[in-house]
């Protein structure tokens, strides 16, 4: 679950404008692939771990996001499991959940909490 408690770091990761919108963009923070994304249709952001654990695909970033009953989600690319951006639970499946993080967006910079 993604919470601002736990920071003791944020990431610079990108400019506001080098993510799609309601889309996602991967960003590197060391040897991690991070999806961060811009849903601007709700006015919010998100991120998650990048790698799929169904097949361990590095495909969330290029997932498709949307709403299950105003829970928002991706879908991966791949075979569609489905993961919530707020708890990173599958809600269509059995697959572990997806590490979640925090995000802020100041002064045109987007920045990943990590803990
Ligand atoms: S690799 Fe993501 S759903 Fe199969």
């Amino acid at each position: 679950m993604q919470t601002t408690q736990n920071v003791n770091q944020w990431f610079k990761a990108a400019k506001v404008e080098d993510f799609p919108k309601n889309g996602g963009a991967c960003v590197k923070y060391k040897d991690q692939q991070i999806a961060v994304f811009n849903f601007s249709r709700r006015g919010e952001w998100y991120a998650c771990q990048n790698m799929c654990p169904h097949k361990k695909e590095m495909a969330l970033a290029r997932g498709m996001i949307g709403e299950s009953e105003n829970e928002p989600k991706v879908a991966c690319p791949f075979h569609k499991k489905a993961f919530s951006l707020q708890s990173g639970e599958n809600i269509n499946g059995e697959e572990e959940a997806v590490t979640t993080y925090p995000v802020k967006v100041e002064d045109g910079y987007v920045y990943i909490g990590l803990s």
